[in-house]
């Protein structure tokens, strides 16, 4: 018996975890057990036999019982100890510096120009980014043959061969969106619908993937006083500063009739933008009479309706505002530049509250 007990306090005393504790009550007290089975033979022996074995292996039960306890509990104090000392942690440390993100001037100006046309009345109105080439050109009066076509540098999506589904387009403007909107809603009708527009097209102020908003208005007497109104009004709410110059400039858009561009009087020097003054112009929008065909493309009645519509580059009029003279930084992800442009996340554009501060 004292083989036994050698044995298993040993064996208790080198467990490295409680698996192996365990594995050992079971080989010793389970119900097999080589101290059980001892037990066992309690009764095939004499009763004097008994009077020694009996409480003999009562105690060796209870050593080891209490053996596998206190290892249980140093193990368990281990483990704590392990965690304490991994999980050690100085609080007289200084906290790290706030890391906060800044709003990228796109989503800034957006939100600009926003809360500057809800406040004539227009609603924000959106559509697909990938679009059918029936909304992209032929809805707005731009024929299969048109050089329009050729002259937007369009992204063309891939067509497996045999699949003759209608080709799409990634969008070359936001002005499928007027056609999208007029069959949903029909006129009168307000909107402006901001977001991103793809060209094959890259330098100084271009970038295959840029930003615009359009603007529609549709009721019975809309001319084209009201259009140069509402973008002077938006001008002057937009940069902030009185009498700015802007040109009209005679045009022609397919999906319009009569056209006009319209440019911004600004200045390049030494690599600096400013608007407002010098001799240069930045061609920040295009605009005109919604074409009847386009009108009607969009189940709207030209003989009832009609209005106007502008099409005006985000990223333009932001680079104007801000002084950012190389679009393609909007696009490069770099970190200074952004902190440099951006703006802090909890200042909304308001008109009460000042759009930019
Ligand atoms: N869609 C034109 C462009 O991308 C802009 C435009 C919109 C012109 C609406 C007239 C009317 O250049």
């Amino acid at each position: 018996m004292t083989d036994l007990r050698d044995k298993y306090i040993q064996a208790i005393a080198d467990a490295g975890d409680e698996n192996v504790l365990e594995a050992l009550r079971v080989q010793a007290l389970g119900k097999k057990g080589e101290i059980s089975l001892q037990m066992r033979e309690l009764g095939r022996m004499t009763p004097e036999e008994r009077q020694t074995a009996g409480p003999a292996l009562n105690a060796l039960k209870d050593e080891i019982n209490s053996a596998l306890a206190a290892r249980k509990e140093s193990l368990g104090d281990a483990a704590l100890n392990d965690r304490l000392r991994s999980e050690w942690l100085d609080v007289t440390l200084p906290a790290r510096g706030r890391r906060q993100g800044s709003i990228h001037p796109i989503s800034q100006v957006t939100e600009e120009v926003t809360a500057i046309f809800a406040d004539m009345g227009f609603a924000v109105a959106e559509g697909p980014q990938v679009d059918t080439d029936w909304y992209n050109f032929d809805a707005l009066n731009i024929p299969g043959h048109h050089p329009a076509r050729a002259e937007m540098d369009t992204f063309y999506m891939h067509r497996a061969p045999g699949d003759n589904r209608p080709p799409h387009v990634l969008r070359t403007h936001t002005s499928p969106v007027q056609i999208r909107h007029m069959e949903k809603h029909g006129a009168p009708c307000r909107i402006i619908a901001p977001g991103r527009v793809y060209r094959a097209d890259y330098d100084q102020t271009h970038t295959p993937m840029f930003n615009q908003v359009e603007g529609l208005a549709i009721d019975k007497d809309i001319s084209m006083a009201n259009l140069k109104w509402v973008l002077e009004e938006f001008f002057a709410a937009f940069f902030e500063v009185d009498g700015i110059k802007t040109r009209f400039r005679a045009s022609h858009f397919p999906f319009t009739e009569p056209s006009a561009e319209v440019d911004i009087q600004c200045s390049w020097v030494d690599g600096q933008l400013k608007i407002g003054e010098g001799d240069g112009w930045l061609e920040v929008l295009g605009s005109g009479m919604v074409h009847p065909h386009v009108l009607r493309s969009a189940g709207v009645d030209p003989s009832q309706w009609q209005g106007f519509a502008f099409g005006m580059g985000i990223d333009r009029i932001a680079m104007l505002k801000y002084g950012i003279p190389d679009l393609r930084a909007f696009f490069d992800s770099d970190l200074r530049w952004l902190r440099h442009y951006g703006f802090a996340s909890l200042d909304v554009p308001t008109l009460h509250g000042g759009l930019s501060r």
